[in-house]
């Protein structure tokens, strides 16, 4: 167990009809609120509606910035930050997935300075007092709804680059499941993959051999999602199923998972941010692509971790400790063919030829990410065996 410093300031209201608790909880920092929000879903499921009436009512003045689309741009990130600028919005209130919420953390911390917020994801510039963010969350999947981190992609350079800074955590972050009920199969699918790797990504690459306490409630988490999932794909408005699969998300990654572990990578998304930046794959479809790579690739440095996940996650008992380790890598895989989220490069439709070029670009983010471990043949020879 190393030192640790835990402090997650976000405020979360969870549950049914939480909603209109939005407005007092934005206005609570300024009327002239920049309202975020997607490219139209939550306009057809009346949840928009609902947020901007909560906020009229609690006095706001809203500015909206309509449009943010699956794996955020920079470009469009940069007009919401002239918007907030010129209307000189106080608060900023985002409501979506994790795109909408990321968005919005950019713009928050590029309103309030005199410089390109790129410089922030390439490490030139540090973030000084961000705009307050209030946040309502309608996809679980990002845990950008309770933690500092936000992943933008630069369209010009086809760079998606992800910076996390203690100024960026949410005021108020409002869960309710009911939000989730129109999110279909495959984005519920590729939500539980997401929050499953910001486990894995904690659980395989800790450097402590004795975190029991972590190691449970990482365990539990991964079987929490799994289970969860099932249940919604069975039934969509199935508030359980919802309410646990939301939670899970957001426990996955607001900092209480990585307690304790030490010093921590982020492997199997420095690929996948490749994958999204060059294709436009969804976050959690890449990462299903990559993790049983990945997984058999790291299994072969540290065999006993994979053998207690496989022996707690998957009940695998018998054979070897090695025999047990793979088997618990397939039965990963297995699930993710389950839930019908692609198991490799080719299922999305990626050549083997393309290899070189997704290193090439994830190699730049492995500097700025100072992962110098991951270099572009070890990168090609995790892709290879995706
Ligand atoms: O734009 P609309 O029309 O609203 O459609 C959205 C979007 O196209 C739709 N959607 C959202 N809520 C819905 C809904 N459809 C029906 N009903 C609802 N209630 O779902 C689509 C995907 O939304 P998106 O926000 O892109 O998904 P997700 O929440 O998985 O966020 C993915 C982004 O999060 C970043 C990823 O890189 C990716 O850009 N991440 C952020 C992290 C963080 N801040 O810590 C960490 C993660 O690892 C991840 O990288
Ligand atoms: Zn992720």
């Amino acid at each position: 167990m190393q030192n640790f410093v835990f402090h997650n300031p976000t405020k979360i209201l969870f549950g049914k009809g939480t909603i209109p608790a939005i407005g007092p909880e934005t206005i609570a920092f300024g009327s002239k609120v920049l309202l975020v929000s997607g490219s139209g879903s939550l306009k057809r499921n009346g949840i928009y509606q609902q947020v901007s009436d909560s906020l009229l009512k609690a006095g706001a003045e809203i500015i909206e910035h309509p449009g943010v689309q699956s794996n955020p741009l920079l470009s469009h990130a940069r007009e919401g930050i002239e918007l907030a600028r010129k209307q000189k919005c106080q608060v900023v209130c985002a409501v979506g997935g994790g795109s909408v919420i990321d968005e919005a953390k950019a713009i928050c911390a590029g309103a309030v300075v005199n410089y390109d917020v790129w410089k922030f994801f390439t490490g030139k510039k540090s973030i000084t007092a961000p705009l307050p963010l209030t946040t309502v969350l309608t996809l679980a999947a990002s845990g950008s709804e309770m933690n500092s981190g936000m992943v933008i992609t630069n369209d010009e350079t086809r760079q998606k680059f992800g910076f996390a800074n203690k100024k960026l955590y949410p005021k108020t972050s409002i869960l309710d499941p009911e939000a989730t009920f129109t999110v279909p199969a495959d984005y519920t699918a590729y939500g539980a993959v997401d929050a499953i790797a910001h486990v894995l990504e904690f659980y395989f690459t800790t450097q402590d051999p004795a975190t029991p306490v972590q190691d449970r409630f990482m365990e539990g988490l991964v079987i929490n999602a799994m289970e969860s999932c099932n249940r919604v794909l069975a039934d969509l408005n199935d508030y359980q199923g919802r309410a646990d699969l939301m939670w899970t998300a957001t426990l996955a990654l607001n900092g209480l998972t990585a307690a304790g572990l030490g010093k921590v990578g982020f492997p199997m998304h420095l690929i996948e941010h490749s994958l999204s930046a060059l294709y436009d794959v969804h976050h959690g479809a890449g990462l299903s692509a990559i993790i049983p790579g990945w997984m058999r690739h790291q299994c072969q440095s540290t065999p006993q971790r994979f053998t207690q996940f496989a022996g707690r996650v998957f009940d695998c008992r018998s054979g070897s400790s090695e025999e047990r380790a793979r088997k618990g890598i397939d039965a990963l895989e297995e699930w993710f063919r389950k839930i019908d989220s692609p198991i490799s490069l080719a299922a999305l439709n990626i050549s083997r030829e393309a290899i070189p070029q997704i290193a090439e670009n994830a190699m730049a983010l492995a500097k700025v990410w100072r992962m110098p471990d991951y270099d572009g043949e070890r990168i090609q020879a995790i892709l290879a065996g995706c």
